[in-house]
C-alpha cells in the first residue's frame, strides 16, 4: 500500500515538488525514503517507493501522477493500435534504479524489503480511464464491448508486472505484492472470467522464483476466494471484511494480511488502541496474519498514532 511516507514530515522534506516519478527515479532520495518509515517506526519490512505505474511510465506509454490526483494519461488506452506503447518492459534498461534502490536500501538496513507491482485490472483502469475513477465506465465498455482487446491488453500488461517483479526478487526483495487495489469494482463472475485468468500467470510466472505472494485489492470481500484461487500465499484484506469472515472464505491456503480501518489513524488512541485489538483478536492467535492497515496510510495519519500501532502489535501480536 502507499505506506507510511506521506504523512511524514522527513518524507515531504525529501520528496519536494512535481511528480513522485522523477524521485522514484532517483535512487538516492528513492532509498532514503524507504528507509524513513523503518527508521522511525522499526516495523518489520520495508516497502520499495515506487508506484504501481512506474512500469508503464517507464515503458513510455505516456502517464504521470499528478499530486493530490493520482496516475494520469492525457491519451488514454482507446484501441489496438495503442498496445504498441506498452512494449515488452527491459527492467535493467528501462528502470535501473529499481534494482539500484532496492540493493541501497538492504545495503542499510536490517529488514526485509517488500516489492510490488500492479494487477491487471487496477492497471487497466488508469490507462483506459486516463485518470482516477469512481464507476470504471470506461474500462468496463472496454472489457465487456471488446473482450479479445482486453485480454491483449492484460496480456500486456501482465508481462510488464512479471518482468518488474522478476528484477525486484533478483535485486534482493524478500516478498512480492500484486496489488489489484480496484478489482473489487467488478462482481465475481466477471472478476473470474476478465482479471483472474492474469492474476493467475503473474503470480505462477512468480511463484517459481521462490519468495512469499500476497495478492490485495479493496472492496473484494466477495471476490476473495477468487483471489485465493489465482495462487498468492498471503490474501490483503481490506477493513470492510472482518479477518475472520476472510479465514472462511480464503481456506486454510493461505495468511491474511490487514485490516485497521486506515482512517482510524487519523484520530484518537483510545479508539484506535480498542480497534488494533479487535483486528489481532479477530485473528485468534493463528500463525498465518500479517498486521497491516486495510489500505494505505493517509496524508492526515498521525506519526505518533502509528507508532504506537507498531509497538502495540509487537507486544500483543508476535504468534
Ligand atoms: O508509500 C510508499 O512509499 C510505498 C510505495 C507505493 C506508492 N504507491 C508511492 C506513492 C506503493 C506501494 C504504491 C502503490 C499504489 N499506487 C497503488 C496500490 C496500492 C494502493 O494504495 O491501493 C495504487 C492504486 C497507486 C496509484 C496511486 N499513486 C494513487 C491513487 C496515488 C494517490 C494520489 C494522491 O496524492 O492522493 C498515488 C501517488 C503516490 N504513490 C503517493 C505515494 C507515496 C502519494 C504521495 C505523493 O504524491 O508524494
Amino acid at each position: 500500500m502507499r505506506q507510511a511516507g506521506r504523512s511524514l514530515p522527513e518524507y515531504r522534506a525529501v520528496r519536494g515538488q512535481g511528480t513522485i516519478l522523477d524521485v522514484i527515479a532517483d535512487s538516492e532520495r528513492a532509498t532514503e525514503i524507504t528507509l524513513q518509515p523503518v527508521r522511525r517506526y522499526g516495523v518489520d519490512a520495508a516497502i520499495l517507493y515506487s508506484d504501481i505505474v512506474t512500469p508503464v511510465w517507464a515503458v513510455g506509454f505516456g502517464i504521470d501522477i499528478v499530486p493530490g490526483v493520482g496516475p494520469v494519461c492525457e491519451n488514454p488506452f482507446a484501441s489496438a493500435s495503442d498496445l504498441s506503447r506498452l512494449r515488452p518492459l527491459v527492467a535493467e534498461e528501462d528502470l535501473p534504479f529499481q534494482a539500484e534502490t532496492i540493493r541501497a536500501v538492504l545495503a542499510d538496513s536490517g529488514v526485509p524489503l517488500i516489492g510490488f507491482a500492479g494487477g491487471p485490472f487496477t492497471l487497466a483502469s488508469y490507462l483506459v480511464e486516463g485518470r482516477p475513477s469512481r464507476t470504471y465506465t470506461k474500462v468496463k465498455a472496454l472489457m465487456f464491448g471488446e473482450p479479445e482487446l482486453w485480454h491483449r491488453l492484460c496480456d500486456a500488461l501482465a508481462d510488464v508486472a512479471i518482468a518488474t517483479l522478476v528484477d525486484q526478487v533478483g535485486a534482493g526483495a524478500s516478498m512480492v505484492q500484486l496489488f489489484d487495489s480496484w478489482a473489487g469494482a467488478l462482481r465475481p463472475e466477471h472478476y473470474k472470467e476478465f482479471v483472474l485468468p492474469h492474476a493467475t500467470r503473474i503470480l505462477t510466472e512468480v511463484g517459481a522464483l521462490g519468495v512469499p505472494r500476497t495478492h490485495f485489492g479493496i472492496n473484494t470481500g466477495e471476490l476473495l476466494a477468487l483471489m485465493t484461487d489465482a495462487g498468492a500465499d498471503v490474501i490483503g484484506v481490506d477493513w470492510r471484511t472482518p479477518l475472520s469472515d476472510a479465514r472462511r472464505r480464503t481456506g486454510a491456503r493461505v495468511a491474511l494480511q490487514g485490516n485497521l480501518d486506515p482512517a482510524l489513524t487519523t484520530g484518537s488512541w483510545t479508539v484506535l488502541e480498542k480497534e488494533v485489538r479487535r483486528v489481532i483478536t479477530d485473528n485468534g492467535g493463528h500463525p498465518g496474519h500479517i498486521f497491516n492497515l486495510g489500505h494505505g496510510v493517509l496524508p492526515e495519519s498521525k506519526p505518533e498514532l502509528l507508532a504506537r500501532v507498531v509497538d502495540l502489535v509487537h507486544e500483543e501480536g508476535r504468534c
